[in-house]
This record gives structure tokens, sequence and C-alpha cells, in this order.
């Protein structure tokens, strides 16, 4: 089946959409991209979802990917972002949804639960984070462990904002290439994502120049105090290697009560690519199983 794509008007600003899967599904996942400032490209592998019988909605944020760019930056927000989220739920969501944020997409569907938790059937994050500060120093240290050369490019060309310079950016992508996606090819949606951010104001203003150079506006940003207070069944889920840790999932784990992790041995930060095959089934028995019903094949009751 096609996928269905299109243009909503959301808070003003039309917004690019696309979903996979049959329109008679058991349930609604909704799609989160990172960045900020990215595009939903990179996550297209979770069109698989449609195999146990989901509808999988993607969408680029505002000033994101094909979405409309608003003038100035008053939109770039996490709060904005919230409330794109809820209105792509009332617009395309058919009810209560899955949630899945990738990366800054998981910290802001930490933030829509804890403001929306009402609207969710269950909530996944991956790869993400609750708390910037604690994340940008792990990936600090993620930096002081690489080889020595790389670790010294990226401090002393970094610290001086050489963003161009050969040896910082040879350092970057051995960075990217051990703790965002360690695939000897990257898939093409990986790319087109990246390419994307750097292309759009977002990804500079919100998060810095670079995955591990957190200057921008979300840099403080802290929800620990909050995740107690979401109560929806949580799956929170991270590559061993990943550019977000395992510590920073921990975090966002021992924050929800109740809530389920596993982290994937063989991946970094997008191990729905890296890990594929793994990744679906465990999303798909974790849905399965909020949902109350069985596996691929099972009938709607
Ligand atoms: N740049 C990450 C992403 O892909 C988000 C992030 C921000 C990670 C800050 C760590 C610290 O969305």
């Amino acid at each position: 089946m096609e996928d269905q794509e299109g243009f909503v008007s959301i808070l003003g600003y039309q917004q690019y959409y696309r979903i996979a899967g049959p329109s008679e599904a058991r349930a609604t996942v909704v799609t989160l991209h990172g960045g900020p400032g990215s595009s939903h490209h990179y996550l297209l592998s979770m069109r698989d979802l449609a195999r146990w019988g989901y509808r999988v909605i993607f969408f680029d944020q505002v000033g994101c990917g094909s979405s409309e760019v608003p003038p100035g930056t008053d939109r770039f927000s996490l709060e904005h972002n919230v409330e794109e989220t809820e209105a792509i739920r009332q617009q395309l969501g058919h009810g209560k949804v899955h949630l899945i944020g990738s990366s800054y997409g998981g910290l802001l569907a930490l933030a829509y639960a804890i403001k929306y938790q009402q609207n969710l059937r269950s909530l996944i994050t991956v790869g993400g984070l609750a708390d910037v500060p604690f994340a940008t120093a792990e990936m600090a240290r993620l930096i002081d462990e690489m080889p020595p050369e790389d670790a010294q490019a990226i401090r002393v060309h970094g610290g001086r904002g050489e963003f161009q310079h050969p040896d910082y950016v040879r350092a970057t992508q051995r960075f990217y290439h051990t703790y965002l996606c360690r695939l000897p090819t990257w898939p093409p949606e990986l790319t087109k994502s990246l390419q994307l951010g750097d292309e759009r104001p977002v990804y500079r203003y919100m998060n810095g120049p670079n995955e591990f150079t957190i200057t921008g506006t979300i840099r403080d940003i802290d929800l620990r105090a909050q995740l107690p207070t979401i109560h929806v069944p949580t799956l929170v889920l991270g590559g061993k290697y990943d550019e977000v840790t395992p510590a920073v999932a921990e975090q966002i784990h021992t924050g929800i009560p109740g809530s389920r992790r596993v982290t994937f041995p063989a991946s970094s930060h997008t191990p729905f690519w890296e890990e594929r095959e793994a990744f679906m089934s465990t999303v798909a028995a974790f849905l399965a199983d909020v949902d109350g019903r069985a596996g691929p094949g099972s009938t709607r009751t």
C-alpha cells in the first residue's frame, strides 16, 4: 500500500506529514524526529511497524524538512513542538496514540507526556533524553574516550570555533560513525535528514553547530523533576554506543516509575537501522502488550 502524504495547517503554518500502514489499523503510532531541526526521513524504517497492523505517522516539525519555515525564531521551541504534536494527533491521530520519539524527539515525547499523557496509549524514547546538560557532559566524556588525535582536534578547533577545519571535520565524522550510526554504509534517509538539518535554521538555533556542541536554546532543559508524573506505559530504548549514552537513558528509566528499558548491543543512536529487526520486534512486542493483543496476524477484537 502506498503511503499517504500531504500538508496540514498547524498553528498557522503548513506542515508536511506522511502516513504508512492500513487505515483500519489496530492503533496509530506517531513518530517524532530529533535534531532538533532534522527531518522525519531518518525515521522511515519505522514504516516496518505497519507489518504488525499499525498506522505510522511521520511529520516534519515547523521549520524542518518539507514543512513551512516561519519568519523569525519564536516558533522554534520545545513548547511549540509539544503543541504541534498535539495538533497533529488531533488532526491525523484517530484518538489516543502511541508516541515514539528519537533523540530530541524523545525529549519532546517526554514533554508531550508531561502535558498531554491522557492522549497517549504509550510512550517510547529512542536515544532520548530528559536532562540536556547531563547528556552534553556525557558526550564530552565520549570525546575524551576517542583516539587522542580526534579528541584533540575536537577540543582545539571546536574551542576556536573552526568547525570547517579538515581535522575537526574528520574527527566529527569519526564521532558520527561511532556514536550516531555504526553501519558501514549509512541509510540515505539518515544522510538526508542530517543534510536538511544543516540547511534549515532550526538545528543551529535550537541545538548548535553539530551533535556534540549544544550551544542552542535547548542547552539548559532539564525535565527530570516532572518525570515521576508520567504514568503511561513507557519503554526507554537506546544503543550501547549511543551518543545519548546509556546513563542518560537510565535517568529516564529511573525517573518514570514502572518504565521498561532495553539497550541494543550493536547500536549507537539509530538502532532502528543498525539492528532493525530486533528494534522492530522489541517495539511491536511492547505495543502489543500495551494494546493487550497478540503479535502479527492477530485479528481485531
Ligand atoms: N542532537 C540530538 C538529536 O539528534 C539531540 C541532543 C541534544 C542530544 C542535546 C544530546 C544533547 O536530536
